[in-house]
């Protein structure tokens, strides 16, 4: 059984393919209305979502199937102390897949080892996001029409963003990558992807604190959000939740061509005034993300045939 519990599970030739896929789908979806009919999806999230869980269900919808699920642990028999493996034992009988969302890193993986049908994690704690990051490579990729030779600034909360970690293991394989890791100090990555996949891989990398000095060499600019809920203590949540404002001042210091994504939500690190810049693309991103969610649906749902028909 084929699951996708981090972007690594695919090649970069998968990725390329699956990037194709969603780029066909992109431009005609009238050739996809009826490709799941009779499949069901099940969406389990014991964490806040609107983007990943709506975005999944719309990708179903666009498919032609069905979905049911919970949108938080409390409407689920979580709350009565029901196990993820027992959940998704039940589940595998109400559904052809399933994309979870929980707030334990490794609860996906747990749920995979016990299910009969494709587990996709839909973010687990701090650690991985994989459908985040192909909602961002397709875009990067769709709209510069490439993944090679990108310098890219990730800002922010670079230590409990899942997003940024998946998005860093995954880039990792393209030819010519950059990073520019714009962080307060208490922030920066965590040492398993500093060490682990940045050192190892020999990327190009600076940790640096100033957004305004690192704008003009970026062809990406990666907005992350201060993750509250992951904080120990309220205090340092509010000493570093502004730490950085994009706002239309420090856009002028930016390349014409220069992207700015981030996985939303966002809470006050991007000025709204920035919204009405061209080269603001993070709603373009969540509208790629139904794209991209739909091609791997598609993708897993086929593999689950196949290991049933061999
Ligand atoms: N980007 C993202 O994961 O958004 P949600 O938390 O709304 O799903």
């Amino acid at each position: 059984m084929r699951h996708l519990m981090s972007p690594m599970d695919f090649t970069v030739e998968e990725l390329d393919a699956l990037m194709d896929r969603a780029e066909d789908i992109k431009n005609h979806p009238e050739n996809y209305n009826h490709a799941c009919e009779g499949k069901t999806l099940a969406t389990c999230f014991y964490e806040p979502s609107t983007r990943t869980r709506l975005s999944f269900e719309a990708a179903m919808i666009n498919l032609g199937g069905d979905v049911l699920g919970f949108a938080s642990a409390d409407s689920s028999s979580a709350a009565k102390g029901e196990s993820v493996s027992d959940t998704i034992r039940v589940i595998s009988s109400y559904a052809d897949i399933c994309a979870m969302r929980h707030p334990k890193e490794g609860a996906p993986l747990v749920a995979s080892s016990r299910s009969k049908i494709p587990v996709i994690n839909a973010g687990d704690g701090g650690h991985q996001h994989p459908t985040q990051t192909l909602t961002d490579l397709f875009t990067i990729r769709s709209l510069r029409g490439t993944l090679d030779g990108l310098t890219i600034g990730l800002c922010g909360d670079l230590k409990f963003g899942r997003t940024v970690h998946s998005l860093i293991n995954a880039l990792v394989r393209y030819n010519n990558i950059k990073f520019i890791l714009i962080s307060p100090p208490e922030l920066r990555v965590p040492s398993y992807i500093r060490e682990d996949v940045l050192c190892k891989n020999n990327i190009p990398f600076e940790e640096v604190k100033s957004l305004e000095d690192a704008m003009p060499s970026l062809d990406i600019l990666y907005m992350t959000r201060v993750q509250r809920e992951r904080f120990f203590n309220e205090e340092d949540y509010l000493r570093m939740k502004d730490f950085y404002i994009l706002d239309k001042e420090k856009m002028e210091l930016a390349k014409k061509d220069m992207m700015v994504l981030h996985p939303l939500p966002r809470v006050n690190e991007i000025s709204v005034e920035v919204d009405d810049d061209p080269r603001a693309m993070y709603f373009t991103q969540a509208q790629y993300g139904v794209y991209i969610r739909m091609a791997l649906i598609l993708t897993l749902l086929e593999a689950a045939k196949e290991d049933k028909d061999a």
